[in-house]
């Protein structure tokens, strides 16, 4: 178990809470390791019924830990890659699997797999403040957690292709006009709602509530090939020059430039 990782689990709600506030919550491997093993046990918990996901301070999570990425790309170690346990394979193993619903609560800032969680949540609010982007592009890498199938499935291809492409980054309000996000709280208020609504959940039946998210996920096999294949690619791509700059780059607080790449 990891200290930037809380699990509080109090009258059938489990709330997950990623604490790593100065690095605004970017998630190492052992992180991804303990929210899989906080969520598989919840599975067998008789006293949680509903996962609540959020983040400590302004962040819910700036996504991937960058200097993993370069860890990764040096060979040393891999949090992507889609072969046996490794961390970010068994997260997102332990969300697809995970049969109580799961609640995100975006307190601020939401990037990569902060955004690319989303789908795999079954309610999701944010905080007026919180802001998302999907850079993986501008890392010379390319998105997961099948966000190549779900994000077009839920948007439309154009405005996926927008936001994996251009990458801008936007505001909850247009995460809601997108569908990302079923609901906008003012920031000081969000835990409070998000802890009501987990609180509704867990009070219906939890046999139905739970053969509806199975009926709801039937179409995994899809979601399953994408996670391996989008992983593949990231193995590829993250060991590319023009990903090693992009990283680079970000630890070294200037922009990137791609000019001399084919
Ligand atoms: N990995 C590692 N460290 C990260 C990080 C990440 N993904 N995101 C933020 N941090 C660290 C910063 O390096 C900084 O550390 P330092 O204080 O030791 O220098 C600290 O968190 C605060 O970040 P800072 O950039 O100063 O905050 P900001 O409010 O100006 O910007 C972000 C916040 C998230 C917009 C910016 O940090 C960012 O772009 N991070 C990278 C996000 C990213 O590309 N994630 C991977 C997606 S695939």
């Amino acid at each position: 178990m990891t200290a930037f990782i809380e699990d509080h689990r109090e009258s059938y709600i489990q709330t997950i809470r990623i604490n790593r506030p100065d690095k605004k919550n970017a998630l190492l491997p052992e992180m991804y390791l303990a929210i899989a093993g906080a969520i598989d046990s919840a599975q067998k918990d008789r006293n949680v019924r509903v996962t609540v996901l959020t983040g400590t301070g302004d962040a819910f999570t700036a996504g991937n830990d960058i200097g993993d990425f370069i860890t990764m790309a040096d060979g040393k170690g891999a949090a992507i890659p889609t072969q046996g346990n490794a961390p970010f394979p068994a997260f997102l193993a332990a969300l697809l699997a995970a049969q109580k619903p799961i609640i995100a609560a975006v307190n601020g800032l939401a990037v990569g797999v902060g955004v690319t969680v989303l789908p795999h949540c079954d309610l999701v609010y944010a905080a007026d403040t919180a802001r998302f982007s999907m850079p993986f592009v501008n890392l010379g890498i390319v998105p997961e957690a099948a966000s190549t199938v779900l994000m077009p499935a839920m948007f439309g291809r154009m405005r996926a292709m927008e936001l994996f492409l251009l990458a801008d980054p936007f505001d909850a309000q247009k995460a809601h006009q997108l569908g990302l996000v079923n609901a906008i709280f003012p920031a000081g208020q969000l835990m409070q709602e998000v802890m009501a609504i987990a609180a509704r959940l867990a009070a219906k039946p939890p046999s139905a509530v739970r053969a509806t998210k199975r009926l709801v996920l039937a179409h995994s096999a899809l979601v399953e090939k994408a996670i391996e294949a989008e992983g593949r690619t990231i193995d590829v791509q993250v060991r590319t020059p023009e990903s090693r700059e992009a990283m680079k780059a970000f630890k070294e607080r200037r922009p990137p430039d791609f000019s001399r790449f084919d």
